[in-house]
C-alpha cells in the first residue's frame, strides 16, 4: 500500500511517499528564512508559504518516489494540533486531490506522526513503550501499548521544551531557529558556570515545566546590561542545556519506574539534539532499557510519519470523511 502523506501543521511544508514501512520520498521544504527576520513563525507567513509551494512539494515527493498520483492508494494530511491556517492548507489540499482520484482520505495527529516516525526505521520497536514527544509545541510523555492507542502520563504545565530552547536562543541573541543555533553555542561553554534549578512538581508528577528556568536566564542575561561576551552567551546556554536535559532524563528514568515499562521512544524537534541522545542512551545503557530514537530528518517535522499513519489507518479501516476539519488543539488519546 502506497501512501502519500502531507504536513503542513507549522512551517515546514513536507510530503512524502511511503510504502508499509519504506520511505519512497520525503520531501520537506523549511521556511526559516521568510520567518527568520521575525524571530519565530508568523501564522499568517506560514499560511502564505504552504499554499504557494504545496503543489510542488507534492509534485516532487511523487517524482523521487516514481509514482503517479494514480498508484497512490491512500492520501493521508495532518489535520490536528498546529497553526489553524497552516492545517488548513495541507488538509484541504489532501482531501482535494483524494475527492478527484477517487481514493481514501486519512487525516492524521501530527503527535501520532511524531510518536510512531520511530517505525519507519526500525521492525524490532517493542510495545508497550514509554513515547515522549520534545518539540516547539509539546512536551508530552505518553504510555504506548499498541498502534493507536496512547495513554498521556505527563506533559508540561507551561513551555515547550522547544519552545524554551526558541526563547532562551532569543534572549542570547542567537535568532531565530533558536533550537539547533542553541546546542552549537552549548557544546562550547561550561555546564556548571550557572546554576538553574529543576522545577519542583508534587511527588510522583510526571509532568513538566520549562518557564522558570526560562526566566532565570532572561534574569541573568538582564543583569549583564547588554553585555553578552560571546563565553557568557556559551556558559548560559551550556548551563540550560544542562538543566534541562538532566530534567527530561529524570523524568525518563522515573516513568519507566512508574510504570514498570523499559522500552523508550524519543522523538519530535528536540530529539535532533545531540546532548539529549547522548544521555537518553546514557540511561539506557545504565538501566538496561531499550531505546528508540528517528534519526534527525524524521525527528523534524515530514510527511513520511503522516504517512505512515495514514497507512496503519487505512489498514484498519479508519478513512476519514471529507468533513473532516483542522484543529488547531487536541489532546492525543
Ligand atoms: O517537531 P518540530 O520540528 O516541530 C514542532 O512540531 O514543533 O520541532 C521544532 C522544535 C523547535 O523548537 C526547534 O528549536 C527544536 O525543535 N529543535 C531543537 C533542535 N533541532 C530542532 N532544539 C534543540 N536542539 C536541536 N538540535
Ligand atoms: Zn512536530
Amino acid at each position: 500500500m502506497k501512501i502519500l502523506g502531507i504536513e503542513t501543521s507549522c512551517d515546514e511544508t513536507a510530503a512524502a511517499v511511503v510504502e508499509e514501512r519504506t520511505i519512497l520520498s520525503n520531501v520537506v521544504l523549511s521556511q526559516t528564512a521568510a520567518h527568520a527576520p521575525f524571530g519565530g513563525v508568523v501564522p499568517e507567513i506560514a499560511s502564505r508559504h504552504h499554499v504557494e509551494n504545496i503543489p510542488a512539494i507534492v509534485e516532487e515527493a511523487l517524482a523521487q518516489a516514481k509514482i503517479s498520483l494514480k498508484q497512490i492508494d491512500g492520501i493521508a494530511a495532518t489535520y490536528t494540533p498546529g497553526l489553524l491556517g497552516a492545517l488548513l492548507i495541507g488538509l484541504q489540499y489532501g482531501k482535494a486531490l483524494a475527492f478527484a482520484l477517487k481514493k481514501p482520505f486519512i487525516g492524521v495527529n501530527h503527535l501520532e506522526g511524531h510518536l510512531n516516525a520511530v517505525f519507519l526505521e526500525n521492525e524490532n520497536v517493542e510495545y508497550p513503550y514509554l513515547g515522549l514527544i520534545v518539540s516547539g509545541g509539546h512536551t508530552h510523555l505518553y504510555r504506548v501499548p499498541e498502534f493507536g492507542r496512547y495513554e498521556l502520563l505527563g506533559a508540561t504545565r507551561d513551555d515547550a521544551l522547544g519552545e524554551a530552547y526558541d526563547n532562551v536562543a532569543k534572549l542570547l541573541g542567537l535568532g531565530y531557529p533558536g533550537g539547533p543555533r542553541l546546542e552549537k553555542e552549548a557544546l562550547k561553554g561550561n555546564t556548571k558556570a550557572f546554576h538553574l534549578t529543576t522545577p519542583k512538581l508534587e511527588e510522583g508528577s510526571l509532568d513538566f515545566s520549562f518557564s522558570g528556568v526560562k526566566t532565570a536566564c532572561l534574569l541573568i542575561v538582564k543583569e549583564r546590561q547588554g553585555n553578552l561576551s560571546q563565553n557568557f552567551v556559551q556558559d548560559l546556554a551550556a548551563s540550560f542545556q544542562e538543566m534541562a536535559t538532566n530534567f527530561i532524563v529524570h523524568r525518563l528514568k522515573q516513568a519507566a519506574k512508574k510504570t514498570g515499562i523499559s522500552n523508550l521512544v524519543v522523538t519530535g524537534g528536540v530529539a535532533a539534539n545531540q546532548t539529549l541522545r547522548k544521555k537518553t542512551k546514557t540511561l539506557s545503557d545504565e538501566e538496561g532499557y531499550k531505546l528508540w530514537i528517528p534519526s534527525i530528518p524524521l525527528c523534524t517535522d515530514n510527511g513520511a510519519m503522516i504517512a505512515y499513519v495514514g497507512g496503519m489507518k487505512l489498514k484498519q479501516n479508519k478513512i476519514s470523511p471529507f468533513s473532516l476539519n483542522a484543529i488547531a488543539y487536541s489532546q492525543l488519546t
